[in-house]
């Protein structure tokens, strides 16, 4: 926990589905180097964040398929939970944070009401998160509609469409860049904030994280439509943020050589 206590050198924040793990990779190659890269120069100063859709119980289905590295910090459940070490020790503060204009019994009610909207598995309802899937063609319409429902019951909610297919609700002040906010806060308070921040993704609940001020941003290749026309809306002329030409992990080595951030 000590690398905790000191300002990191590089702090990578990085998604898993399809920008750390490449599900189409059977050899993990790219996983694999990157692994290496981190062992061999970064793990002594350095932080490495996973910041994951899924849920804890998700999570760990994953570590299990595929060779992913122990992080420092643990964010699941889109930016809701917060836990730290190999021990996953969960961060508390952050859970109070989310309690404001939050109920989940009124957001499943309300969702409810649309048939559009397929529950995904009780795994992945949370205690500020609420999932389900929904067609491409009317993600724009429900987030709308329920939006408003939600704000006549008096939340502030947040609705985030990934992969073109999951539809998130979570507490406004929740998310993947509001949890990476927080931690910056926490260490900037602490006295130690990173030297540099490198954020990596490929999807819509990724996006956040690229609007976080003085962060490096790398969208992989392989990066979704919602993300991509998220970016050209609101960050094309950002030069720290760049469309990666590999795939996954290559693509986060890519951007650690781009921006400068090896070893020195
Ligand atoms: C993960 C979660 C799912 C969520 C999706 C997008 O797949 O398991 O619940 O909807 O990420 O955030
Ligand atoms: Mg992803």
């Amino acid at each position: 926990m000590d690398r905790l206590k000191a300002p990191a050198r590089l702090m990578i924040v990085s998604d898993l589905d399809h920008t750390m793990v490449d599900h189409h990779d059977k050899e993990n190659v790219s996983l694999l180097r990157f692994n290496s890269l981190w062992e061999a120069s970064y793990c002594h100063d350095s932080l490495l964040v996973f910041s994951t859709g899924r849920s804890p119980t998700l999570y760990k289905e994953l570590r299990k398929e595929k060779p992913l590295l122990t992080p420092d910090i643990t964010i699941m459940s889109v930016g809701t939970e917060i836990t730290y070490g190999n021990d996953m020790v969960p961060d508390d503060g952050w859970v109070e944070v989310l309690n404001q204009k939050w109920d989940t019994n009124v957001v499943r009610e309300e969702s409810s009401k649309f048939p559009e909207l397929k529950l995904q598995a009780e795994t992945e309802q949370r205690a500020h998160k609420v999932s389900f899937y929904v067609e491409k063609d009317k993600a724009q319409a429900v987030t709308k509609a329920l939006s408003e429902a939600l704000k006549q019951r008096g939340l502030d909610v947040k609705i985030i469409y990934s992969g073109g297919i999951d539809l998130d609700i979570l507490p406004q002040g929740a998310g993947k860049g509001q949890a990476l906010a927080y931690l910056l806060q926490k260490f900037k308070t602490e006295g130690h904030p990173p030297v540099n921040t490198l954020v990596c993704g490929d999807s819509g609940n990724d996006a956040e994280l690229f609007s976080i001020p003085e962060v490096y941003g790398v969208m992989v290749q392989n990066a979704q439509e919602e993300l991509l026309q998220w970016h050209a809306e609101n960050a094309k002329d950002n030069k720290r943020i760049i469309h990666a030409t590999e795939r996954c992990a290559g693509g986060i080595i890519q951007a650690i050589a781009h921006f400068g951030l090896g070893p020195t």
